[in-house]
């Protein structure tokens, strides 16, 4: 296809793709049902977890809480109980513990069973310029923000896999698609975040397990105390997809040779 009937191309499918998330906002995908399920909501004890807990359960899902902050797990799982007579599971975890994550995924499988959606929405922010952010804070927030996925997810994805049944949902950010300046180790850690769920989503297709789904989820600033203020337009996927393509950004390696030298 040469130049013109390319750039035609993008152009036309950029309003498609415009008109389509616009027709969105009014006209939602089907949702899926959730009743059932068993839910692991890590970060339950305030925030969008807090909130997510209280609406996974209005739609009939069992809960398991963690949180670092048991007093604030305690309290998801009061108001879970008070506002839809549910009960949830609560246990107190470091997710930032590799160790940790292991030991209290291992309770859970004992104690409830096996998880059918995992919701890792913990999350920290060290707030500071890079430079003046102190090493400890930012080993933290790689920690919480994008490791504990990796052993959450080597905890409780072969279940779902073996069971072709399952949701692994990560609570990103937009500042996993896009370099804030004051945000370097968090956006960091969102950007590892995004990548590594694409990747799993990837994986499961690689292996046929269609069965297993996977959500990214990049909100932009929320009132919870984590942040204040600011505003963004975000592109809609497939448009992002589409000038990828454009920009040649899918097959730049396609005739890559490098310097020809071996790597060992
Ligand atoms: N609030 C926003 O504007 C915003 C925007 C984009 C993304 N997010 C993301 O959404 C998620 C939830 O954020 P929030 O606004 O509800 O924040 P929040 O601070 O209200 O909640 C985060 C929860 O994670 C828990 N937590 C922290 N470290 C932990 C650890 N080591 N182990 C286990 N739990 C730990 C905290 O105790 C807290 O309950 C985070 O991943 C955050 O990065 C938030």
């Amino acid at each position: 296809m040469n130049f013109f009937l390319e750039t035609l191309k993008v152009v036309g499918l950029s309003v498609v793709y415009y008109l389509e998330a616009f027709f969105r906002l009014f006209v939602p995908a089907r949702r899926k049902s959730v009743e059932g399920e068993v839910v692991l909501m890590t970060g339950a004890g305030s925030g969008l977890g807090r909130i997510m807990a209280l609406e996974f359960a209005r739609l009939g899902a069992r809960l398991v809480l963690w949180d670092i902050d048991e007093a604030g797990n305690l309290e998801t799982a009061r108001l879970v109980k008070e506002t839809h007579g549910a009960r949830a599971h609560t246990y107190t975890c470091d997710c930032s513990s590799r160790e940790e994550v292991y030991k209290v995924a291992d309770r859970v499988k004992r104690e409830v069973g096996d998880i059918t959606i995992l919701v890792n929405n913990a999350g920290i922010v060290t707030g500071k310029k890079f430079l003046q952010s102190p090493d400890s804070h930012i080993e933290k927030t790689m920690e919480v923000n994008s490791m504990a996925h990796f052993w959450t997810c080597k905890a409780f994805l072969p279940a779902m896999i073996a069971a072709n049944h399952g949701h692994v949902v990560s609570i990103a950010s937009s500042a996993g698609l896009i370099g804030v300046s004051g945000l370097a180790d968090y956006c960091a850690s969102k950007f590892a975040a995004v990548g590594f769920a694409e990747s799993m989503a990837l994986e499961m297709l690689a292996i046929g397990c269609d069965g297993v789904k996977t959500t990214i989820v990049c909100p932009f600033f929320i009132n919870t105390g984590m942040f204040d203020g600011a505003n963004t337009n975000i592109l809609p996927v497939k448009l992002g997809v589409l000038l990828g393509e454009y920009l040649g950004a899918f097959d730049f390696m396609a005739k890559f040779k490098g310097h020809g030298k071996k790597s060992n």
